[in-house]
């Protein structure tokens, strides 16, 4: 393709004054061009390098936008050969469409956090250990289960999970999180995604607003935003959730999102106090909670707290895990607990949405389960993370302090660093995106405004202290660069 001329043919340039972060812009742009045919399937598109100095724009920026162009299918990177628009979009128009229809993002949407199909980049949050996952023993359970699943798991599968899988969900949770469920209470569904998406479908409405933790987890946040929810961002200290925020500025939201293990980004613990005032609150407005407990698996500092489902007398709260952080995400296999009094409602629900998909990959991990690999796997992966953290804290630690500034934390699979006051955590996030390390910025996460910039970096995958020592290195490199401020 002529985009690499100075003319802009395909009108690429974003325009700092529209809203849209210019990522966005150009995400979209490309989208455009591809769909009224100016972009051909098969053309090569300009390098990141270049199609940045062409516009003026900092190379990260670019970066993004082709990661997601990728992450969906319009772009193929083929490495040295270059970039080009994916000709599997030429197939689509030779079905008949004269154009590729394309449907834009509404704003506000962010750059992806995992890179689909990419191997982990130092610092890439919410991965487990991959080197570590015993590999062995989930091939031959694998076999196994492929020889002896029965016939009867072989027809359509139970919209609400394989039922050996609930057991052992309703098990471990017992024992893992007090929390008191009948299998029928557990429904597996496809990531965490999945688990809202019965939520919304069964006890909320378009439109209904819900408190939201400000910073919080920025893909639940976008998936509500599209799925037509209103989100109050409601603040966040050193005890978590700030109910009382909450009720002054959205008294009367019909639910709200919480992870009270920790907090997910800033890892504190919801405290007692707010636990009960978050539950009298549900209670008095006949409000819902969504705990999102993705990874209290991993604390490193005395037992893991109970799940705020454990305090649930009122059956206001819907309690949400995954597997994607204590396996691996490439599973995507997620589960709800639902009020008792909810489980009709949702046991309905579940016959008429998508179901969590194929049983095999749930009857191994119900095996997994109730032949105590999980539980050995967890005993195995708490010291490994916690040597892991030690690693890349040792590392940050090295720094100058006024450089960054590592907030404690009890647990978790990543590291929150504090910059100084006014400093960009987006641009460092970008120039470090640039340089190959996906460390996140804070603001991202963030709703409301706020000069308090921070770093987020994952540490599962540092297998040696020496790796952690290197990336932190770069990082520091690129916190020095004047341009980078
Ligand atoms: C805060 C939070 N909640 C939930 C999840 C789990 O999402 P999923 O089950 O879709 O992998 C993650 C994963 O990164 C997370 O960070």
């Amino acid at each position: 393709m002529s985009g690499t001329s100075h003319t802009d043919p395909l009108h690429l340039k974003p325009n700092r004054e529209q809203d849209a972060p210019i990522y966005l812009q150009l995400y979209r742009r490309y989208q455009e061009a591809i769909a009224s045919g100016r972009l051909r399937p098969g053309d090569r598109v300009p390098s990141v390098r270049s199609l940045a100095s062409e516009l003026g724009l900092a190379r990260g920026t670019v970066e993004v936008a082709y990661q997601m162009l990728v992450g969906e299918g319009y772009f193929v990177a083929r490495g040295a050969a270059g970039t080009i628009v994916s000709p599997r979009l030429g197939n689509l128009a030779d079905a008949g469409r004269a154009k590729v229809s394309v449907s834009a993002p509404p704003p506000g949407s962010t750059p992806r956090l995992h890179n689909p199909g990419h191997l982990t980049p130092p610092f890439q949050l919410g991965m487990p250990a991959l080197d570590a996952f015993p590999r062995k023993t989930w091939t031959r359970l694998a076999a196994h289960t492929l020889r002896t699943l029965e016939t009867v798991a072989m027809t359509y599968p139970d919209p609400a999970g394989y039922a050996p899988l609930r057991r052992a969900i309703a098990t471990y949770l017992g024992i893992s999180r007090g929390i008191a469920c009948t299998p029928e209470q557990v429904f597996v569904t496809a990531g965490y995604r999945g688990a809202l998406e019965l939520v919304r479908r069964t006890l909320l409405h378009t439109g209904d607003l819900g408190w939201y933790e400000d910073p919080g987890y920025i893909f639940a946040r976008q998936f509500l935003l599209r799925a037509g929810m209103r989100l109050a961002p409601v603040p966040v200290d050193e005890e978590g959730l700030d109910v009382r925020t909450g009720r002054q500025r959205a008294a009367d939201a019909r639910f709200a999102v919480v992870t009270p293990t920790h907090q997910s980004p800033t890892g504190v613990a919801l405290s007692l106090p707010r636990r009960l005032e978050l539950l009298e609150w549900a209670h008095d407005r006949r409000a819902w909670i969504i705990e999102d407990d993705y990874d209290s698996e991993f604390r490193y500092h005395g037992r893991p707290l109970p799940a705020l489902k454990s305090l649930d007398r009122d059956g206001r709260v819907l309690y949400t895990g995954t597997f994607s952080k204590v396996l691996f995400p490439g599973l995507r296999l997620a589960y709800l607990v639902v009020p008792a009094s909810q489980a009709g409602k949702f046991r309905d629900m579940v016959n008429h949405l998508p179901d969590p998909g194929s049983v095999l990959p749930q009857a191994m991990v119900a095996d997994f389960m109730e032949q105590g690999h999980f539980a050995r796997h967890l005993r195995r992966m708490r010291p490994l993370y916690a040597a892991r953290r030690g690693y890349l804290a040792d590392a940050l630690a090295r720094m100058p302090a006024e450089r960054l500034h590592v907030q404690p934390q009890a647990g978790g699979i990543h590291i929150l660093a504090h910059l100084p006051d006014g400093r960009s955590d987006k641009a460092l996030a970008m120039a470090a995106l640039d340089g190959g390390l996906a460390v996140q910025a804070l603001s991202d996460w963030r709703m409301r405004k706020s000069s308090q910039g921070g770093l987020l970096m994952g540490f599962a995958n540092f297998a040696t202290a020496g790796d952690a020592a290197a990336a932190v290195e770069q990082l520091g490199t690129i916190l020095e660069r004047p341009d980078v401020t």
